[in-house]
């Protein structure tokens, strides 16, 4: 095409697909251009305006490391990565939710029951739930990963001051499908904001707030593994996520226990813990793959 024009630049681009193009590839191109030629035509995008965008997105590729891929997180705060997952999601399991750049693999395997925050102080929080199939069946010997952030808001990998595997443990559940471990009530914390994203946040008058959570991997042999997250009913950034990553079902009460009732055995803590604490029951239901 040699006239090219703004009406048919949309219509050239899908007629320059080579003839063996994959069709999803084809298809996820064409609806790319469809979309992206539409955005510059409505919102009359000026020369300095696309330059901006485009030096923002250099930025983004140049702060970005194995330890702090931005890339992600702006897809965390454009809801894509929300997106992605909630279409892609089976009504029938618990739902998904982001992952996160936090989480450590080859985290230390831990004994159910396990404290998770050692020397740190913090109201104590008993989780304890069952790994089920669609079913109800349980899923024996199922793998739950957890993480979260220290009190002061920063994952290990973002904190000197902790080791990397501080507030990072494997589980793996019992016979009947059981796991449990006890933990301090997480916090609401900020995503890094001092790059690129931090900008569009700023731009856009939004904040950086997530509400507070538990990070959650769940797999078992013959299931699809599951990633999601765990809030608290009572969290004051529930209804605002920068990341959009709270479900109805991941927002549990934790259930406030008298002094005095921690259980005497079966976890690290028993015989140590004699104030009030709280209780997080979280079960998750995996899909057959
Ligand atoms: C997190 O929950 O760890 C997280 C998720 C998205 C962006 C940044 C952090
Ligand atoms: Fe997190």
């Amino acid at each position: 095409m040699r006239s090219v024009t703004a009406e048919n630049i949309t219509e050239t681009f899908l007629g320059y697909f080579g003839k063996d193009t994959d069709p999803r590839v084809k298809e996820i191109m064409a609806s790319l251009a469809h979309h992206l030629h539409g955005f510059v035509k409505d919102t009359k995008l000026t020369h300095d305006e696309w330059r901006e965008s485009l030096e923002l997105l250099k930025w983004v590729g140049e702060i970005t490391t194995p330890e702090r891929n931005e890339f992600v997180l702006l897809s965390d705060v454009l809801g894509v990565s929300s997106l992605v997952d909630m279409i892609n999601s089976n009504p029938a399991a618990t739902s998904s939710s982001v992952l996160g750049p936090f989480h450590v693999s080859d985290a230390p395997e831990m004994a159910l029951g396990a404290d998770f925050k050692r020397h740190y102080d913090g109201e104590v929080i008993l989780v304890e739930g069952y790994i089920k199939d669609t079913e109800g069946n349980f899923i024996p010997g199922a793998t739950v990963d957890i993480w979260q952030t220290a009190p002061n808001g920063l994952y290990s990998s973002q904190d000197e001051e902790q080791d990397i595997n501080s507030f990072h443990g494997v589980f793996t559940a019992d016979e009947n499908g059981y796991y449990c471990f006890t933990t301090i009530r997480p916090v609401s914390y900020t995503v890094p904001s001092d790059g690129p994203v931090g900008k569009i946040l700023d731009a856009t008058g939004r904040h950086p707030w997530r509400p507070s959570h538990l990070h959650y991997i769940v797999s078992a042999e013959g299931y699809r593994s599951l990633v999601t997250e765990v809030f608290p009913n009572d969290d004051p950034y529930l209804d605002q996520d920068t990341v959009f990553g709270v479900r109805e079902d991941l927002v549990i009460g934790y259930k406030p226990q008298a002094a005095g009732t921690f259980p005497k055995e079966g976890f690290e803590l028993s015989g140590k813990v004699d104030d009030a604490f709280s209780k997080i029951d979280f079960d998750a239901i995996l899909i057959k793959k």
